[in-house]
């Protein structure tokens, strides 16, 4: 979009760096003194009590224990639970956090930063006011210094949080100090918080220029002069210097200092090759250097094309994308970065190549996996604005809070090169009213006002009319009213949540604007559960108002592809219109992974969602394996569904293939037939009585064969298999082994329909700290030590501790042989 860059910021004051080739100085990016240290450990923590705090400070009733944390995860699963089946049947309620600890030097500046706090958190320290912040998403810190008591005296750090309104969230949003907490020490002269801003207004593969801002904060009362100096890395060595930059910064004042230049051959960002640079900030004051500051950031350039879509670097990028909520399974919403990581590696393996942080500012690790591993971000702020989707939500703080929390999302986030839209909202109430175009507006503004280098979006529902009946009554009272918040002027790029009918129109119904499916699809499965005929689709609920009463009573959705919201489609039907057009930049599925709460089509028994393409434990359903025949370059060939039936029992087999003209499918040996996928399908399938035994696919392409795979029938269950993601871990405390377990027969074929409760103990430096099936009604804890498998899968999760060693899990279930893993930690 042309008017992004001409909307860059007059440079106040412009200097010229030269770039050095890849000189190779071997200097290590690392920082002579880290500002920022973790601030996690040895917190005490008070679950529901008095809301006075001179009372709970003195309380007798304190549990030690190190963040992040989440006490919703801990609760029992409730029918009668405040935050409802939406929010997972887990409580919330108030709790208290409290950490004492000292400080030594009383000539510097202490803060305390947290990343995220669900919600309404207040904080004192020494017994003086902090602030409070309601929103339990943004990243916030407060400067300790005028309350700090030096040397041994004790300081005393006390957070009150506050998740007892219920309702206030669409999802299980959890509750606690969640995400990490760090102290902040720098001296009165340095980079201000959140304070750089690197942009790369022209790149091409010849060169890239850099410009960067820098925002230096003086605490002394009194004028200082100041050097500052910028040095960029890649790999660690060292590439280009800026030159230095001489100014004086009156007292109390914030200055601000731009330097632009050019960097030779750059390495260019993209999700198949995430190149990372890094620029060190410097600042000197009477000769000494008093800060330093790290910004990782990356170069690209891209486009959104009203004909050719997502173009990045010059080449076109279809964007393949999943939409994720914050929780991760069975670990709550306690940030864990190797637990973020995990999620996005199965994401990958995947073919996806976009994140959609719905429908709130992430965990900042989250963006950094997304820096280095690379994905194409959907950064979004809101879920709701003026006018609330349950009782107790964020509408009720909007008004005092909207600016601000919007501000801090980029202010934090717009360094990463992995973010490319910024999305004002989701599903906003307002976008059919003028107030919504209103709202709209003003909060775009305040995002170009800090940042014009991405694109601002919102997530429709949807931006036009769509004649399908079950999707069209969803508005009824809009029926006849233009999206307001489409045609405001606001977006720099439409944003279509569902309604993927429309998206072949989307050039006529908006000539100027360009496109991206923000969300999609609203399938629903539970993995490893098959109901015949697989090619009938149900539409569950029939309408998004009618009651649901046309499903299982086990609360199962089949894992065929075949079951979708009324709002949403198949998982292949809107692929198939992504796919087909350029102009259409990309989408993002809903979901990627379960998430707990919202689980539609039922109520309880259920608390966990069925719209995952990968279960609540990891485990990926089977149309995971579509995605990956259409998204990677991987040879696929994938037979559903498990070959445990009834004897003579009409059964449909699928498979998912690539890179092959046919699949011939052989049933002990003997031949079912070839099939082919015609026009845009993206499966084939088999329809034939069941035999016991051996069912093998073998794909060719020009008669060579490519790929082949079989799937058994499982005898009785016999034994526990255990498979870890990574049987090395770190003894830091914080670092996870996943250790899958297959209920297999006596032979190792996984027995699909066995359920059997497993239990684990830990031995060594380790503890286990979740428990999962991928079940959405399982109403055992996710913090407990045994678990009733899905399916013939279960998932423990094992966390070392700050001591090396082996940790021994054992697992153990009635009439299957007990086994044990060892995981090294070191
Ligand atoms: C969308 C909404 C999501 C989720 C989804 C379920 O309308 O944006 O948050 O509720 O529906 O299908």
């Amino acid at each position: 979009m042309n008017s992004l860059k001409s909307l860059i910021k007059p440079i106040t004051f412009l200097v010229i760096f030269i770039s050095l080739s890849a000189c190779n100085s071997g200097k290590e990016v690392k920082l002579l003194q880290e500002r920022k240290v973790s601030f996690n450990n040895n917190w005490q923590f008070h679950l529901n009590d008095s809301t006075d705090n001179d009372t709970i400070s003195n309380s007798t009733t304190w549990r030690n224990l190190n963040l992040p944390h989440d006490y919703s995860i801990e609760q029992p699963f409730d029918i009668n639970s405040p935050t409802g089946f939406g929010g997972g049947a887990l409580r919330g309620g108030l709790a208290w956090y409290k950490k004492t600890f000292t400080v030594d030097d009383s000539t510097k500046l202490t803060s305390i930063a947290f990343d995220g706090v669900y919600e309404n958190s207040e904080v004192w320290i020494n017994g003086n006011y902090l602030g409070k912040r309601p929103n339990g998403y943004s990243s916030f810190e407060y400067n300790l210094t005028p309350y700090l008591n030096y040397g041994d005296q004790k300081n005393e750090i006390l957070v009150k949080v506050d998740n007892s309104n219920q309702p206030n969230s669409r999802w299980y949003s959890g509750s606690g100090i969640y995400r990490n907490v760090w102290l902040k020490t720098t001296n009165k002269i340095h980079v201000a918080h959140w304070g750089t801003f690197i942009t790369t207004p022209m790149v091409n593969k010849e060169s890239a220029s850099v410009n960067l801002q820098v925002t230096i904060a003086n605490n002394y009362p009194d004028k200082k002069d100041i050097t500052t100096k910028t040095t960029i890395y890649k790999d660690n060595s060292e590439i280009v210097s800026f030159s230095e930059i001489k100014k004086s910064i009156s007292g109390n004042e914030h200055l601000k200092i731009s330097t632009e230049g050019t960097i030779e051959n750059p390495s260019l960002w993209s999700p198949e090759h995430p190149e990372m640079y890094t620029a060190i900030t410097e600042i000197y004051a009477d000769g000494n250097l008093v800060d330093e500051y790290k910004t990782p950031f990356g170069i690209r350039n891209f486009t959104f094309d009203l004909e050719k879509g997502f173009i990045l670097n010059g080449e076109q990028v279809k964007i393949k994308g999943v939409c994720l909520h914050h929780d991760l399974g069975p670990l709550g919403t306690a940030i864990n970065t190797r637990a973020l990581e995990r999620q996005l590696q199965i994401m990958k393996d995947m073919g996806v190549n976009g994140i959609r942080t719905s429908h709130n500012p992430p965990a900042p690790e989250l963006l950094d996996l997304c820096d280095s591993m690379g994905f194409i971000v959907m950064d979004e702020a809101y879920d709701m604005w003026e006018q609330k989707k349950t009782t107790y939500d964020y509408a009720n703080f909007w008004e005092a809070w909207h600016k601000r929390d919007l501000e801090d999302l980029i202010l934090r986030d717009r360094n990463h090169p992995s973010v490319f839209m910024w999305s004002i909202g989701n599903e906003i109430p307002e976008q059919w009213s003028e107030r919504g175009a209103e709202i709209g507006r003003e909060l775009s503004k305040i995002v170009k006002n800090l940042d014009t280098t991405r694109y601002v979006t919102a997530a429709m529902n949807p931006p036009v009319h769509v004649t399908d009946e079950s999707v069209t009554v969803q508005f009824e009272n809009t029926a006849d009213k233009p999206n307001a918040l489409a045609g405001s002027g606001a977006l720099d790029i439409i944003g279509y949540n569902y309604a993927h009918q429309t998206y072949p129109k989307h050039q006529v119904n908006f000539p100027n604007t360009p496109f991206i499916a923000t969300e999609t699809t609203s399938g629903l499965q539970t993995r490893g559960y098959y109901e015949f005929p697989s090619d009938t689709t149900k539409i569950w609920p029939v309408r998004w108002d009618i009651k649901f009463t046309d499903g299982n009573d086990d609360n199962t959705v089949s894992a065929f592809d075949q079951v979708r919201t009324p709002w949403g489609s198949l998982h292949e039907t809107t692929w198939k219109v992504i796919k087909k057009h350029d102009f259409l930049s990309g989408m993002f599925v809903w979901t990627g992974f379960d998430y707990i709460g919202e689980p539609t089509p039922y109520e309880w028994p259920s608390r966990s969602s069925y719209f995952g393409i990968v279960d609540l434990a990891g485990f990926p359903k089977n149309v995971y394996y579509m995605y990956q025949s259409e998204w990677t370059d991987k040879d696929v060939l994938y037979l559903l569904p498990h070959w445990n039936w009834e004897e003579g029992q009409t059964v449909d087999v699928w498979a998912y293939y690539n890179h092959a003209d046919e699949v011939e499918l052989f049933l002990n040996g003997k031949s079912m037939g070839v099939k082919s996928k015609k026009g845009d399908d993206l499966h084939v399938m088999w329809r034939f009585p069941f035999k016991a035994g051996t069912l093998k696919a073998v794909s060719r392409k020009d008669e060579n064969i490519v790929k082949e795979t079989e799937i058994k029938t499982a005898d009785v269950p016999a034994k526990l298999e255990l498979l870890a993601d990574r049987t090395n871990i770190i003894a830091d405390g914080s670092d996870l082994s996943f250790i899958t377990v297959n209920i297999t027969d006596k032979n190792g074929t996984i027995a699909p329909r066995a359920n059997h409760k497993i239990s684990f103990s830990v031995e060594g430096p380790g503890e286990i700290v979740g428990v999962a099936s991928g079940d959405p009604t399982n109403h055992e804890s996710f913090k407990g030590t045994s678990h009733k498998a899905l399916n013939g899968k279960c998932l423990v999760i094992v966390q070392s501790t700050e001591k090396a060693g082996t940790i021994q899990l054992t697992a153990s279930a009635d009439g299957l042989a007990t086994n044990t893993i060892s995981i090294t930690t070191k």
